[in-house]
């Protein structure tokens, strides 16, 4: 089983949106999905419960303790792909999240202000060796603000593709339940969180098995 977390201090950024639309992108695909709701803010508990079907499954922890007995939970259960939603803060909630994960995605607006909430983050990251990328959220469809984030991120770590705009769709959808790519299929919205998935489904995949590989050959 692969554990993604969504990560950062910044609210507002898109951690509980991300979640959602990447779990249902990958369910799309055939997976079998959970989120883990690590935020006593509930947005993910609430958007489960305007939603019809019963997948994804969503599992509340409130304890940071209570992770890992979930995530060895849902492995047995056979869930390919648990996500992670945490807080806006760097609880320890948000830490053990980070220790979990084979893959921490960091979302960021691209202000100068989300990018600097960010780096706290980082420094939790990389403190315990975990992979991360950024994801460049909410980026307006023109103007040089977005590569001079795009440069920031990029001197900061790996940035994941494509950045995903501001649109509409992604409030409608989790106001309805839905993921973005089942609210408007069709749309733009739903094309990018497709095409993100795409993007960290690969690095989750293969990545991760070379680090596999990497160990095994240490341990060897
Ligand atoms: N790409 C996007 N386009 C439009 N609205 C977005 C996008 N990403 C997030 N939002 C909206 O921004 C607000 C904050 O997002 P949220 O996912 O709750 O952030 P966080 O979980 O990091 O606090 C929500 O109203 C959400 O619907
Ligand atoms: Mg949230």
């Amino acid at each position: 089983m692969y554990v993604l977390a969504l990560v950062t201090q910044k609210g507002g950024s898109g951690k509980s949106t991300l979640s959602a639309g990447l779990a249902v992108a990958a369910m799309q695909r055939g997976e079998r999905v959970a989120l883990i709701e690590a935020d006593a803010q509930g947005t993910i508990s609430k958007w489960k419960e305007r939603r019809a079907g019963s997948y994804p499954r969503v599992d509340c922890v409130a304890d940071p303790a209570e992770i890992e007995p979930v995530i060895s939970r849902l492995h047995a259960e056979g869930v390919w792909l648990a996500i992670i939603d945490t807080a806006a803060t760097n609880n320890a909630l948000a830490t053990r999240a980070i220790a979990s994960a084979d893959l921490c995605l960091i979302p960021a607006r691209p202000s100068p202000a989300d990018i600097e909430a960010a780096i706290p983050t980082l420094i939790a990251i990389r403190r315990i060796n975990r992979r991360f990328a950024f994801i460049l959220n909410q980026t307006p469809t023109r103007g040089c603000r977005l590569s001079e984030a795009a440069t920031s991120l990029n001197s900061l770590g790996v940035l994941a593709l494509p950045f995903i705009g501001q649109r509409n769709d992604h409030q409608d959808a989790l106001g309805a339940g839905l993921g973005v790519t089942e609210f408007a299929p069709e749309g733009k919205a739903a094309e990018e969180i497709v095409a993100l998935w795409d993007w960290i489904s690969e690095r989750l995949i293969v990545e991760s098995n070379d680090h596999g590989q990497a160990a095994l050959k240490t341990a060897c």
